[in-house]
């Protein structure tokens, strides 16, 4: 049997970064390379201050310097790695196609051939190449079409381990994930490379939680499982506006619904809207899969779980707008939050950005304050979006350190993160600064009703209906 002493994981983002992290941890006498070509992320993932990390994840900095420099190494000698490893991860970014077929829809391999072909050009013994990313299924065909090609007689095998980690808990999950996920191959060469794979989870994760199957079955049930996630959210956000109708509080449904064992309590928690990288692009990858192969009603019932997350963004803004007279021209609103959820200073497709472009084409001046996202984020995630010149973006957007700052002169405040430290403000402090009435949209649910409407606020929340 295979056993591993090198492994070097190809992309050191948000996923190869902790993973790596912990496997280096729990296999101390596994050499684990994590390679990237952007050379600022690596010297970010080898900073001596370890609050100087690339990402922000709790429990992250006390793996890094428990394993980095013992057999945990960044680096952006991508091809030495390649070639000294028995097994290479791959979990660069794949993200949702910008250009031509699927334009919008489809996952953007290129980065993924981009490896497969310099895994081909540099290996010079058998080894394992491991799917780390998420990936439309049967991806691991193209990727072995491209391998097999090498013309000098080197083997590989090709695994499907789908991440499932969710950021911000991310050492957590991986420290005890609810399983392992492994897919290969159904021969005997199969077979072994993925006992090598179950050998290394087998460290730390209990045998009974790493589950192997075909490779497709693999691939899929990653999408199959965002999927899932997401539609929860959007379930629940459906019901939200329902709630708001009626006079119902959708804190109180999601409870009643939670406490019978087939629904389950987690995931309904109504929101903003869900954002992070993975749900919508997972879930328009699968629409644009079942398209593909002519599944229409497929398609169309898990594009709704978008759909729907866009509505609830959209009528978040317009809800503000209504509120403050039908017009926020000119007027300062201050976002609490930035961050697609707390504990992370993840950006990427977070609520706050659309319901941030909503209202700056409603004209409003934005405050925002986020405790772990930079200020080049914000503005880099609005001129992304084309919406306006980055000039526009500059003079419209203010961004503060203190929440004190951003909220004083403020017309209302929107609460678009869930960070545990918006609830511990001097919301006294708070409303004695702003203009009056003072009003707060809480789009996470997060604050205390009752001593914001005693201090004068007049208070929103998501799903509560009055
Ligand atoms: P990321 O953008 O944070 O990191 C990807 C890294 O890969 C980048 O640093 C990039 O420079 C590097 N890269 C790209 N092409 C490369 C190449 N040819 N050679 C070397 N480096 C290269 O992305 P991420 O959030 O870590 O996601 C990676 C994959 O994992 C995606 O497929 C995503 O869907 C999946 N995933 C993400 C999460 C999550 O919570 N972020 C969870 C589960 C799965
Ligand atoms: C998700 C999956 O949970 C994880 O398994 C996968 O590996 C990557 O994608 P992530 O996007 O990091 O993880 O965070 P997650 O906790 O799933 O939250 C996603 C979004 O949904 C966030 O914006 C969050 O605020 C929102 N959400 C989540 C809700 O609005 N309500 C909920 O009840 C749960």
């Amino acid at each position: 049997l295979t056993q591993i002493k090198h492994i070097c994981c190809i992309g050191a983002g948000y996923v190869g970064g902790p993973t790596m992290a912990v496997i280096a941890q729990k296999c101390p006498n596994v050499k684990v390379t994590v390679v990237d070509l952007n050379a600022k992320r690596i010297a970010a993932w080898n900073h001596e201050d370890l609050t100087q990390l690339p990402i922000y994840e709790p429990g992250l900095a006390e793996v890094v310097k428990e394993a980095r420099g013992r057999n945990l190494f960044f680096s952006t000698e991508i091809e030495k790695a390649i070639d000294e490893a028995q097994m290479i991860f791959i979990s660069v970014n794949t993200p949702t196609k910008t250009y031509g077929a699927g334009k919008g829809m489809a996952a953007d391999l290129k980065y993924i051939e981009l490896c497969a072909r310099q895994i081909a050009k540099i290996s010079q013994d058998d080894k394992i190449v491991v799917e780390k990313s998420t990936l439309p299924v049967r991806t691991a065909q193209a990727i072995k079409n491209i391998l097999d090609h090498t013309g000098n007689g080197v083997k590989f095998q090709i695994l499907s381990n789908p991440e499932f980690l969710a950021e911000g808990t991310a050492i957590e999950d991986l420290h005890s994930p609810d399983r392992v996920l492994i897919g290969g191959d159904t021969t005997i060469e199969g077979h072994k490379a993925i006992q090598a794979l179950v050998d290394i989870y087998a460290h730390w994760v209990p045998k009974d939680r790493i589950l192997t199957t075909n490779v497709w079955s693999s691939e899929l049930s990653k999408l199959t499982a965002n999927a899932f996630l997401a539609q929860r959210v959007s379930s629940i956000n459906a019901m939200s506006e329902l709630c708001e109708k009626t006079g119902a509080d959708v804190n109180e449904v999601a409870r009643a619904i939670g406490m019978d064992s087939r629904i389950g309590p987690k995931f309904l928690k109504a929101s903003v809207g869900f954002g992070g990288s993975c749900f919508q692009k997972d879930i328009l990858n699968l629409v644009y899969i079942a398209k593909s192969y002519g599944l229409h009603e497929v398609a169309n019932y898990w594009e709704q779980v978008v759909i729907m997350n866009d509505h609830q963004k959209r009528r978040f803004a317009y809800n503000i707008v209504k509120t403050l007279y039908n017009t926020v021209s000119g007027k300062k609103i201050a976002f609490l939050g930035w961050a697609f959820k707390k504990d992370t200073n993840d950006t990427r497709e977070s609520a706050a950005i659309y319901v941030a472009d909503d209202l700056l084409n409603e004209q409003a001046l934005l405050a925002v304050y986020d405790p772990k996202v930079s200020d080049e984020q914000i503005y880099s995630d609005l001129d992304y979006l084309n919406s306006r010149s980055s000039e526009d973006n500059a003079t419209s957007v203010t961004i503060y350190n203190s929440p004190y700052d951003a909220c004083k002169g403020a017309h209302a405040i929107a609460v678009l993160t869930e960070w545990d430290e918006f609830k511990e403000y001097d919301w006294l402090k708070l409303y004695n600064d702003m203009q009056k009435p003072a009003f707060v949209f809480d789009g996470r649910g997060i604050l205390d009703k009752e001593l914001l409407e005693s201090i004068g606020f007049v208070y929103y929340k998501i799903g509560e209906g009055s």
